[in-house]
């Protein structure tokens, strides 16, 4: 199969690159370069001996996307192309219905127009809200996000059914994402964000790396069983593996299905971080601080729809992910 990806040279897109290539699909990309480097293409290849077709474009350029229908059979999407921080996009939530939902209508018409009508979309667990209980099931209403972010994932889950409804021999598969961590086992390609980290992997792993001083633990006084939040945390491998599986799901069905990808347990902050100290041998200092605005107590996937749908669990421990990450901390920063 022939591949388009936007935001392919992302944390999530660059390790799914990966995965197609080793599945011996097709892989073209389109990326602006807004939270990515442009040296991740030659990681893809070191890693896979191939090096996709790659398009420097904003993907709400609806010429640079009609060019790259044009010059490529593109047999199916892959939908990574968004902005993601959930701080940012509270400061600046113009900008995200912008980029996200742009980018989406601009894709939309242009499969419309080149005839390709099979799409995967990476949404969020972010879409089931502050008022479902876990763990989340794909039948539960999805509302009331709670930030600029969180509503265009919802907003643009709505998009994508409302076109598939008046499309009925489209394909779509909206994949709710819990939380990504790790990076390829390789340590060339991992999460690598600008600044301060907002994310908790990231910021351990600076902290281990003496980038930064301290991790502050926010809040220990949740009704968890160590009283820090529990989050449904998923290695990127497993997680780009699921994307292939998708493809082959909307290959052979049509409609438009959410299915959550997670590992269905709940990992509390004081595990991982206990965990990522404990297989790496490194000292994470940290201080117990004051919780976070917005953050719900527990974060957890019913994962039994992937298995059943896709035929898709995830393989890798809380281990693997915490040694990974640091590995790509170690190769990364020499
Ligand atoms: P990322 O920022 O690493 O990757 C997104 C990529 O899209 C970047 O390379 C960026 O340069 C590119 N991009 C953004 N807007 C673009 C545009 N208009 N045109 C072309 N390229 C554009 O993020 P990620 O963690 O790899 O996430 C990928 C997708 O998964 C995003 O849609 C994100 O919202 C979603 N998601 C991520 C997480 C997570 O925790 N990482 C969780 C759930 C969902
Ligand atoms: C995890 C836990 C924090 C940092 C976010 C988005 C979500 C999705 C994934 C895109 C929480 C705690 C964190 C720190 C800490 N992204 N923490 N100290 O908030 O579950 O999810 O990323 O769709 O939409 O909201 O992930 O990694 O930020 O936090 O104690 O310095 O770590 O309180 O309990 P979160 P996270």
């Amino acid at each position: 199969m022939n591949v388009l990806l936007t935001g392919g040279l992302g944390y999530i897109g660059s390790h799914t690159c990966v995965e197609l290539l080793n599945a011996g699909h097709r892989a073209v990309i389109v990326d602006n370069l807004c939270n990515a480097y442009g040296s991740v293409l030659d990681y893809i290849e070191q890693i896979t001996g191939i090096r996709p077709r790659f398009y420097e474009a904003d993907a709400q350029d609806r010429a640079a996307m009609e060019r790259i229908f044009s010059e490529n059979e593109i047999d199916a999407v892959i939908h990574f192309a968004g902005l993601k921080a959930v701080g940012e996009s509270c400061r600046i939530p113009l900008a995200y219905y912008r980029n996200n939902l742009d980018s989406t209508l601009t894709l939309l018409e242009t499969m419309e127009k080149y005839g390709c009508k099979r799409l995967v979309f990476s949404s969020s667990a972010t879409v089931y809200g502050p008022d479902n209980p876990v763990p989340y099931n794909e039948e539960m209403p999805c509302h009331v996000a709670t930030n600029p972010y969180g509503w265009t994932k919802a907003m643009i889950e709505q998009i994508i059914r409302d076109y598939v409804t008046a499309n009925p021999d489209f394909s779509a598969v909206l994949l709710r994402y819990f939380n990504p961590v790790g990076a390829h086992e390789s340590g060339l390609i991992g999460d690598d964000p600008n600044g301060i980290p907002n994310n908790l992997m990231p910021y351990i792993a600076r902290v281990a790396g003496g980038q930064l001083e301290k991790l502050t633990v926010f809040g220990n006084d949740y009704d968890t069983p160590d009283g820090t939040c529990l989050r449904d945390y998923l290695h990127v491998v497993d997680l780009a593996k699921g994307h292939i599986c998708a493809l082959d799901y909307a290959a052979v069905h049509t409609g438009a299905e959410a299915i959550n990808l997670g590992t269905g347990n709940g990992v509390s902050v004081l595990e991982l971080l206990h965990t990522f100290i404990r297989v790496n041998g490194v000292d994470v200092p940290y201080v117990i601080g004051g919780r976070r605005d917005g953050d719900l107590a527990r974060c957890y996937a019913n994962a039994e729809k992937a298995e059943r749908v896709l035929h898709w669990k995830t393989e890798k421990t809380v281990e693997d992910m915490c040694r990974d990450s640091w590995n790509f901390i170690v190769k990364h920063t020499k």
